[in-house]
This record gives C-alpha cells, structure tokens and sequence, in this order.
C-alpha cells in the first residue's frame, strides 16, 4: 500500500430528495466503509466523509411535487439518511449537510477566491425560460434529447443515460419539466468555468498519470469527454434554492449544485475538525494526504473533471489520488428508480430485518456492480445469507466453538503439530488486504468466505470427532488450529461485517487487532492456550422463504400501481388547424441503407428513398432494431421537417415511430405493398 501520511475518503453526497436506497448502499457507501474501516485497522490516519446534499433541482421538485417547502424536504429526508446510515454502520467520522452554515460559508469563499483571481468567464447569454413557470429553466427543470447519444430524457445538465455533462442548449427537443411547455430562451448573466483551458492539464494528469491505477470504466469515460473537447461550463444558475452568488450584480442567482456539492466534502471535514479540536487543512491540502473519492458511475464527471478543475484553478488543495466510481445496481432485472418506488430502501430494510445490516452489506459486497451493473434480486440475497454467511462462515465459528465447550469446558488447549493451516491465516490476510487497497471488495469478500471454508474442510478432514476418544493430544492441537481461524475471522472479517466481527469477538471474548497483528507464526498466536472463550452464539441465522416472499409482494405491489399508472395515455394534444396539417409532408419511403452512428446508443444514420430523392436520416431507433433487419423496410417519413444537425450529421427529415411507454418502437409501415415510395401520407 502506498504510504501515504494520511487519508480523506469521500464518499459521494446523497441528493435529499428521498431515501438512500441498496443501489446507493452497493455503489459507493458500502465499499467507501470497507475501504475506512481497513485504513482505520492499518492505523492510518484517516477521516470518512459525507453529508447531504441538499440544494439543486431534484430538491425543490420533490418539494413541488409533496407540496411544502425545500427545507421541509431536506430536513425530513436529512434525518432519515443520516439516522439509516448510523444503523447500518456506515462509519463516517462527519456526516454533514449542505444547509450548514457552515457549508454556505465555505462555498461562497470558495466561489469568492476564484471571481477575484479571474477564473472565472463573465457572459450574458439566452437561456431556456419558461414563460408559465415564469423561471428559467436550468438542469433537471428541463429535459430534451441528449446531443452525443441520442437518449430521449437527459437532463439539462447531464445525461443519466451515457453519462455527459453538457449544456442545456445543447439538448435537442427541450422541454419544460414544469410544464412541459416547449422553453423559450431569454438573457441572463452567469459566471463560467472555462473547462476548455483545463483540458490539456487534465489530460496528463489522468490519463497519462493515472493510467495505472483508475478503474478502466472511469479512465473510458474520461477518455471519451476529453477527446469530444470539454467547453466552459455555467457555475451559477437562476434559482432560488442554493447558495446565493456571493457577488455585485447577482440577484437571484445561486451557485449551481455541483459546484457547491463538492467543496460540501470541505466544509464536512472543517466541522470534524472543529468538534475533534483538529485542524482540517492537512487533510486537503498536505502532499502526504491521499484524497479518494468514492462514488457512482453518473458522477464521474463531475468527481474527475470539474472538482478538480475547480480545485486546481483555487490553487491551495491537494486532487484526488483516485475516483473508484462504481456501475449500477439493478434490483429484480429493472433499473432501480426512486419516483416508480423500485427499490430496496435502506430504512425500510432495518425495519424489516433488524439486525440483519450484515447480511444485506456482505450481499451488496459479494455482488457489487465494480466493473459492471448488476443485478440484486432477493432470491440472491436468501441464498447467499443461507449457503455462504450460515452454511459457511457461521457453521465454522459454531462447529469450533460448540467442540471446545464439550471438549474443555471452553478452555482453548495447547499447541500440538504444526499445520499447514496455520501459516495460511497470513497469506488471506495479505490477500484480502491487497484486495481491498485495489478497490475489489467481492474479490476480498469473497477470500474472507474462503478462510472459513478452509476452516471447514480443515476440521473435515481432521475429523477431531472421531480422534477425540483414542487420540485426545492430537485433537488439542487440532482444536487449537481451528480457533486461531476462528480468530482470525473475527478480525478480519470486520471492514466487511462490523456487526458479526463485534460479535465473533464476544463469542471468543478477544479484543479487536489492527490488521498487521493478525499474525501467527511458531511461537505467535491469535488465542493463547488456558485461554477461556465464552458461550457458543449463532453469528447467522437462516432466512425462510415467506421473509423473501413479503419482500417480493412489495415490489409487486409497486410494479402494477406503475402498470395502472402507464395505462393512462397521454392526454390529446392542443388543437391545431387543418393548415396545420397539410403544410406537413408525409410520404412513403424504403430504408435502403443503415448503419450505426458510433459512439451512440440509440442512433442509426440511414439513406432512405423517399420517392422524390434520396436523404441522410438519423434516428433513434437503434436499441430496438439493428441495421440489417430494417434495409428495404417501408417506412412513413416527415420530409419537410427542418433539416438538423444530430452528431456532425444532418438529418434530413424524420422517421414516423410509435412507441410504447417502456420504449419499444414499431414503424408506420403502409398495410399494402403496392405503395410506391414519394406517396404521399393524408
Ligand atoms: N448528490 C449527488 C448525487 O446523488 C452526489 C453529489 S457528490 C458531491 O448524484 F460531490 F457533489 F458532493
Ligand atoms: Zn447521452
């Protein structure tokens, strides 16, 4: 491990717009405690930070949406993450909040030094407003089709669906969230972080420096942004929720989430340090200080480009040593959502299954999504509680246990012949421990399993049972063996399961080690002889199918009040003239040539004859056909629709889909195949 003075491990702020859910828990927050909890036991220094993010968009639209204010919104959802958090033993040594004062502070001198060195680009521009709403409409207030892959929903500021951050003028088809009006645009003044001035530093900062040691999925992404060219971006926005701009000449304007969010992970620390009589500035601005950012996929972004940007133009701090940023969790094969209720919240979960935090933080280890989205369905979690946790690593502990209270009244016995057993307990030490230090927590989850299999086949084979009668001296020394792994589970196992590890060290009655003293040797063991351990405890227990069950009814129940709600059709559109719809030209038309746009998803560039010529269209309909299927496929064009430029390629005209809620599209195809093309649709 590199040995650093000291560490800051981050872990992503949670938007208080709802609960923290297992997608969360499985991302970053699960992974950023195994990881503390490890540094903590090599006994570095090391602080985990986190708060609530509580200002931008999503905030103030839940607060639409309950009808109360933002701040009945954050308050509420701030004390059910924080207090889910502390249940479920994520280890924060400060959970913070936006809202401090504090934090404004902090944000606004933050903002301040950046204005008076001149870092900032001044501009007045036109931006989406929505007349009705009478607002502008920054971020997810608007949504429109992303303009590098084509995803039909992104957002203003960044697209959920290939991960880019952009402008909102850059989306195609804006829409207004509020009203769903199409936006108008007005002038507006804000301030710019000229990320293109950034770009060739970034670029050897990352992708030369860090080439080694970033995940392969951050280093793509970032690749990929740096190669499309980064452009200034807006750091203020006009809104009324967030931190005003600390600024002549900026009424009603705030500081935009993300550039606040981050320097939250500061002002968190500043608090730590003020309670724990500390000072903070090391902890960011100390060389010898290893910052690490632990996050989701979505905020890579963000995470490796602008905070460091930011953080590099205020010229004081120290950048990320690494940004382990992790894919997404799916739950039951459907992509987690919060607004259709499918999910697994966290609070919900303590409620269910009290003192199951273990069990639910080994499942979302063991199958975390680290180097792609993954699936968590409950079946997975009941077998892996059963078969591995119980069948495993609590059938070990209770077998070694249950045989040293019949054997010596709890009294572990000396040391007989040496087993190769022993000297392994170093190996997955070290194992696990280089595991964790890479960031590959189900590897390292998955080698604590194997030390308490080896503890069963150990015992397997030594069959201590049946030596107990005729040979009792070599099963003192078997017995010995079997505790010291049983030991070491205890300790090792506690980044992973701090719950079970506390209890595994009550069983044995031993004090917790730091890691580098989980150590034997000839003459060094984890338990002495004559040493007394205490009452035999189930560490696990068996899930049964009817507590999956109800866990399977929920999400049912959820799936057919979305069903109903699908049902509804969109209502009819405002009435137009018949005007209107002659000036529109539709005609038949034949695909004759298809291909995919690169680096898209959704996109498919063809040439389509449509009687009167042959023309460029792209289309998104790439997800539901593939090229091939669709050539000499009749199709119903929109040929007088104003040519646009989609990815570098005009698009001449639009192909006539329907399409269903869950996205599946079907072509308007003419019945008869005598219909040439050019005909015209009326
Ligand atoms: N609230 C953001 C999200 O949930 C994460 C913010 S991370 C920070 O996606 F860096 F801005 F704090
Ligand atoms: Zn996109």
């Amino acid at each position: 491990m590199n040995q650093a003075k000291r560490y800051t491990i981050t872990a992503a702020l949670p938007y208080t717009n709802g609960p923290v859910h297992i997608g969360h828990l499985a991302g970053v927050y699960v992974p950023a405690d195994i990881y503390t909890r490890y540094l903590r036991l090599k006994q570095k220094d090391v602080i985990y930070i986190c708060g609530s993010d509580e200002h931008g968009v999503p905030i103030t639209l839940r607060a639409k949406k309950e009808g109360v204010t933002p701040q009945q919104i954050v308050d509420k959802y701030h004390s059910i993450i924080k207090k889910s958090f502390e249940e479920f033993g994520i280890s924060f040594d400060n959970y913070s909040r936006t809202s401090a004062k504090i934090h404004h502070k902090t944000a606004s001198t933050f903002f301040k030094k950046l204005y008076d060195d001149g870092k900032f680009i001044e501009e007045t521009s036109e931006q989406f407003y929505d007349k009705e709403a009478n607002q502008f409409l920054a971020d997810r207030f608007i949504v429109g089709t992303c303009p590098k892959c084509g995803f039909e929903e992104s957002y203003g500021d960044q697209c959920e669906s290939c991960g880019t951050s952009h402008n909102a003028t850059d989306l195609i088809n804006p829409k207004s969230a509020i009203t769903g009006n199409t936006p108008s645009l007005k002038e507006t003044k804000h301030w710019y972080l000229p990320l293109d001035q950034y770009e060739s530093w970034l670029r050897e900062w990352i992708v030369e420096g860090h080439k080694n040691d970033w995940k392969a999925n951050v280093l793509g992404q970032v690749k990929s942004w740096l190669d499309d060219g980064l452009r200034p971006r807006a750091v203020t926005r006009d809104l009324d929720w967030g931190i005003p701009v600390p600024v002549e000449g900026a009424k009603g304007k705030v500081l935009y989430v993300w550039f606040d969010a981050p320097i939250g992970y500061i002002s968190s620390t500043k608090e730590w340090a003020k309670r724990e009589n500390k000072d903070w500035e090391p902890y960011w601005k100390d060389k010898d200080t290893q910052l690490i950012h632990f996050i989701g996929k979505d905020n890579i972004v963000f995470h490796a480009i602008i905070f460091p940007a930011m953080l590099k133009a205020e010229g004081s701090y120290i950048l990320p040593e690494n940004v382990p940023a992790n894919e997404f969790l799916n739950l039951e094969g459907n992509k987690i959502s919060t607004s259709k209720n499918w999910a697994v919240w966290l609070h919900e979960y303590l409620l269910d299954f009290p003192d199951k935090q273990d069990v639910l933080r080994y499942v979302l280890t063991a199958n975390a999504p680290e180097s792609k989205d993954n699936d968590f369905t409950w079946k997975d979690f009941q077998a892996r509680n059963n078969n591995e946790l119980v069948a495993i690593l609590g059938n070990f502990i209770n077998r070694v246990t249950v045989l040293i209270h019949k054997y010596y009244d709890g009294i572990v016995p000396e040391k007989g012949k040496h087993f190769k057993e022993l000297d392994k307990i170093n190996d997955f030490r070290n194992s696990i421990g280089k595991s964790i230090e890479l960031f590959r927590f189900r590897e390292a989850s998955q080698e604590l399993i194997n030390l308490a299999r080896m503890g069963n086949v150990f015992l397997q084979e030594q069959e201590p049972w049946k030596k107990i009668k005729e040979n009792p001296d070599e099963v003192k020394g078997i017995m010995f063996v079997a505790i010291q792994i049983a030991a070491a589970l205890a300790h090792l196992s506690a980044p992973f399961l701090p719950f079970t590890s506390k209890k595994l060290c009550n069983i044995l009655n031993i004090e917790p080690k730091n890691w580098d003293d989980v150590f034997v040797s000839e003459t060094k063991s984890l338990i002495k002889n004559v040493h007394q351990i205490n009452a035999s405890e189930l560490l696990f227990e068996k899930i049964e199918d009817d507590a999956i069950q109800l866990q399977l009814d929920k999400l049912a129940a959820s799936k057919t009040l979305n069903e109903q709600e699908n049902k509804v059709l969109v209502p009819q559109k405002d009435e137009i003239t018949f005007d209107d719809f002659t000036n529109m030209d539709i005609r038949i038309g034949t695909i004759l040539e298809a291909e995919k746009v690169t680096k898209t998803k959704k996109l498919l560039k063809l040439q389509v004859d449509v009687g009167i010529d042959t023309r460029t269209i792209v289309s998104g309909i790439a997800e539901s056909f593939s090229p091939d299927a669709i050539i000499g496929q009749q199709v119903s064009v929109l040929v007088n629709l104003a040519p646009r430029k989609i990815r570098g390629i005009e698009s001449q005209g639009m192909i006539l889909m329907t399409e269903t809620k869950e996205g599946k599209l079907s072509f308007l195809a003419p019945v008869s195949d005598t219909v040439k093309n050019g005909e015209q649709v009326n």
